[in-house]
């Protein structure tokens, strides 16, 4: 990550950029306006990524921050505009994502901050680690003269190449829950233990696996996934004692995803019931699905129809760091389209053409709100 806040660093400070890394490890530049005291328009989006990533999915939201900067070609607007390249939004490390972008709304507590990777580093820990302090968390804060963010993304699904649409303006994104749910029963002897004497962790996770699927199919609109899971002690020869899995549930609707969760944790305990297991049940992450800003949204697809893109919206699927600044600023975001609708997979790409649309888009839109701007602030 220190390699990439280099890269970037080098293409912002010659557009007149001034850079900084802030406490919790997000890149932040600002990029003045043409009279201060001015308001400020963040464009960002996370630099982190998936194991196994593809190339894009965060990144690419990053670079065209940059490359609407370089697209001003020295002009300044009557505000200014803050780039953020924001660390640990997957939630790959910690288990719980959008890490950095919580900073900027002041929502990393000690809670957050106690929390252990698998090889027991904590968040603070690792931020001690990178070089920065977690005491100074305070400076990681929105500015508040803050009055936009707008976030470009990929759009990581298959709507936008289907309807033939390069770019398309988000409405809201989904809420998720995510898990850590752990089967506790008994390793030993795999040659030596009759069947029924067993208390097997990895059959009771792989009997659940089945009833979160079962039941994600058999609810419309809800997606559910158990995307990682380690055995305990982890041989051939011997039965798994404990299981240790993710869960991941979606929903467009806040009360239909909690009530899946619900009925999920409940059968995992019956589950572990029927096998003489316990289970244990720890809540990574309970997001409330977030409307996108209704004026910014309405803008962003007047500057669609100016870079001949029919105006669509869409639902996001996927969890994004405009879902945390929107709890402060009015926030947008812009899809691109995803070839084979690929991601999180070595596959991803993006066409240049659509890059170039999104690029077009973004300037119309900087120059667009100029105007309705100078009055407004944030909630910070
Ligand atoms: C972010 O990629 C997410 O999990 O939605
Ligand atoms: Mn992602
Ligand atoms: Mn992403």
């Amino acid at each position: 990550m220190h390699n990439v806040h280099g890269e970037i660093r080098r293409w912002l400070e010659p557009l007149g950029a001034c850079v900084r890394v802030d406490a919790v490890g997000n890149l932040r530049a600002v990029y003045p306006a043409s009279d201060a005291p001015a308001s400020t328009v963040m464009i960002g989006s996370h630099l982190d990524t998936v194991p196994n990533a593809g190339a894009f999915d965060g990144v690419l939201g990053v670079v065209l921050a940059v490359a609407c900067l370089e697209a001003l070609g020295g002009e300044r607007l009557p505000y200014a505009i803050e780039v953020a390249g924001f660390s640990e939004e997957e939630g790959v490390r910690f288990g719980v994502p959008f890490i950095g972008s919580r900073a900027l709304v002041g929502r990393v507590d000690q809670g957050l901050l106690s929390l252990q990777d698998a090889r027991g580093i904590s968040v603070r820990e690792a931020i001690q680690d990178f070089g920065l302090d977690p005491q100074e968390l305070g400076q990681a804060r929105l500015r508040p003269e803050t009055c936009a963010y707008l976030e470009f993304h990929l759009e990581q699904g298959p709507v936008l190449e289907k309807l033939g649409l390069p770019l398309a303006a988000v409405e809201a994104i989904a809420g998720q829950s995510r898990y850590e749910l752990t089967f506790l029963g008994r390793s030993n002897h795999a040659g030596t233990t009759p069947m029924d004497l067993r208390f097997d962790a990895l059959a009771a996770a792989a009997e659940w696996i089945l009833l979160v699927e079962r039941l994600a199919k058999s609810t419309a609109g809800l997606v559910a996934t158990v995307g990682s899971i380690e055995a305990q002690p982890g041989a051939t020869n011997v039965i798994a004692g404990e299981a240790r899995l993710s869960l991941d549930v979606r929903h467009g609707d806040d009360a239909a995803r909690k009530s899946a969760v619900d009925s999920l944790v409940q059968q995992a305990r019956e589950v572990g019931e029927r096998r003489g297991l316990s289970v244990r049940a720890a809540q990574r992450l309970d997001q409330s699905a977030v409307p996108m800003d209704a004026f910014l949204t309405a803008q962003l697809e007047e500057t669609l129809r100016q870079t001949g893109c029919p105006p669509r919206r869409m639902v996001s699927g996927a969890g994004h760091d405009a879902m945390i600044l929107a709890e402060k600023v009015p926030s947008a975001m812009i899809f691109l389209r995803t070839p084979g609708g690929i991601s999180h997979h070595p596959a991803e790409s993006v066409a240049i053409d659509d890059v170039a649309k999104a690029i077009e888009a973004g300037l119309h839109l900087l120059h667009q709100i100029a105007p309705t701007l100078r009055s407004r602030t944030c909630r910070a």
